[in-house]
């Protein structure tokens, strides 16, 4: 099968890789991929929200199957588009990527579902929000725009002044444009969050071993929210007692709730939990594979993924084997320095051989912001490689990937020393 994966980052790296052990990949594509996507998949150069050059370059090329790994070209619709053009691909439709691309949408659903969310309330008039914040008059209070805004629309607001600043940015001046046209309010939880990824046919919702963000810049959860600065499975937090509990009052409701409002989901749904002192609550819905999650997840992966994506489009996830490993595995975050602000691209990235590192068993190094200078591996993101090691135990995995990150350099390179201290915490080690 002639394959192609929409997206150029780690996550997109760690589906490629998974893939490519699938004997019925024999041709792997990515748009628009990077530097060092390149080592492992040939790589087009089309925006991956550009959904009528996409679909006519997958039209042209004759692709069996697409994997649309991004939010963004989900809510506007590329695997419909997809689907009309003849190429099946693995991801929700727009109506179904709204659990994502809409806040508003998600709560919603949830609200009426009985599915526990943090409670809220929504508003498209700024004085009207902050009218029912000073009313609660209950700090921090969090503030989320609407819409995609890249991960950043979230505020969390210790005051009344702050969340006013907050309205203001979001709803008047637009700081996240049209994602900001209305806001959702909502109450402040507290708890250890988990990462749960879950594979899901429309009717079948099967979870994929759990994870661990660490979605600061710096060590001990300070600095600027990121995209996630690394990440650790499984999450120690999340007990076999939890995962039930989370099957029976959020995986399985959520997915016969999508079918029930006329919009099955199928593909990757992610679920971000809370485990507060009331139990496990959403904080929200992505549509696909979180980054760098799946760096983490999809190494821990034994059984065949091509074939689970397949029965996600054809509906028979029911009778396909999706099995982890019993090991651990951790992902360490090498960015640009000053990210998430501005920082430099074009830095010379050493200790890398096509793209890995040589003599790293159980060491991949997934790429999410390189590029091809002549011979060279140069920076081109924030974000720049995701470094995962697995191994039979935590502890085991976070040194192998430390080990590894430290072998690579490149001018102003941060990463986070303290990536699985909480859960190793949590571990009693
Ligand atoms: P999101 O972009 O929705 O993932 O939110 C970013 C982060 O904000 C989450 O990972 C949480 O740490 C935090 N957050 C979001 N909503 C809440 C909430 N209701 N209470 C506490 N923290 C929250
Ligand atoms: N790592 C969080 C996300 O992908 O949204």
């Amino acid at each position: 099968m002639k394959i192609l994966v929409v997206g150029g980052g780690g996550r997109e790296h760690a589906i490629i890789r998974a893939l490519k052990k699938s004997p019925a990949c024999t041709e792997i594509w990515c748009a628009p991929g990077n530097g060092g996507i390149g080592c492992d998949a040939v790589c087009k150069d089309i925006k991956a929200t550009d959904v009528a050059a996409m679909v006519a370059f997958a039209k042209e090329e004759g692709f069996d199957y697409a994997v649309v790994a991004q939010d963004d070209p989900l809510a506007l619709g590329m695997v419909d588009a997809l689907a009309d053009a003849g190429i099946p691909a693995f991801g929700p439709n727009a109506a179904a990527a709204r659990i994502e691309a809409s806040k508003v949408f998600s709560k919603d659903l949830m609200k009426k579902y009985g599915i526990p969310t943090a409670k809220y309330e929504t508003f498209d008039d700024p004085r009207a929000a902050m009218a029912y914040i000073r009313a609660e008059g209950k700090y921090p209070v969090v503030v989320k725009a609407d819409g995609l805004a890249l991960g950043k629309g979230v505020l969390i607001c210790q005051s009344e002044s702050e969340a006013e600043a907050g309205i203001k940015e979001i709803m008047l001046d637009k700081k996240f444009g049209a994602s900001g046209n209305r806001v959702v309010v909502e109450e402040f939880l507290t708890g250890p969050e988990v990462s749960v990824l879950s594979f899901c046919d429309g009717k079948t919702v099967v979870p994929m071993v759990s994870s661990m963000d660490h979605k600061r810049a710096l060590d001990g959860d300070k600095g600027l929210n990121t995209g996630g600065m690394g990440t650790v499975a499984p999450n120690p937090y999340y007990t076999p007692e939890i995962a039930e509990t989370c099957m029976r009052t959020i995986f399985a409701p959520t997915v016969a709730a999508m079918q029930a409002e006329g919009c099955p989901f199928k593909g990757c749904l992610y679920f971000g939990l809370m485990l507060t002192p009331d139990g496990p609550k959403v904080i929200e819905y992505n549509c696909r594979f979180g980054d760098p999650e799946a760096q983490v997840v999809l190494p821990l992966l034994q059984s065949d993924l091509l074939t689970i994506m397949q029965a996600t489009t054809d509906g028979t996830l029911d009778k396909t084997e999706v099995k982890f490993a019993d090991g651990a595995a951790a992902c360490v975050i090498l960015a640009s320095g000053g990210y998430p602000l501005a920082y430099e691209k074009g830095k010379k990235i050493t200790g890398l051989t096509d793209g890995q590192l040589e003599g790293a068993e159980d060491v991949t190094v997934y790429h999410a912001g390189t590029a091809r200078k002549g011979e060279a591996l140069v920076t081109a993101g924030g974000r720049v490689l995701g470094v995962t090691a697995t191994a039979p135990t935590l502890p085991q995995a976070l040194e192998k990937a430390y080990a590894a990150a430290r072998r690579i350099g490149f001018e102003g390179a941060h990463m986070r020393t303290d990536i699985g201290k909480r859960a190793l915490a949590a571990l009693g080690q």
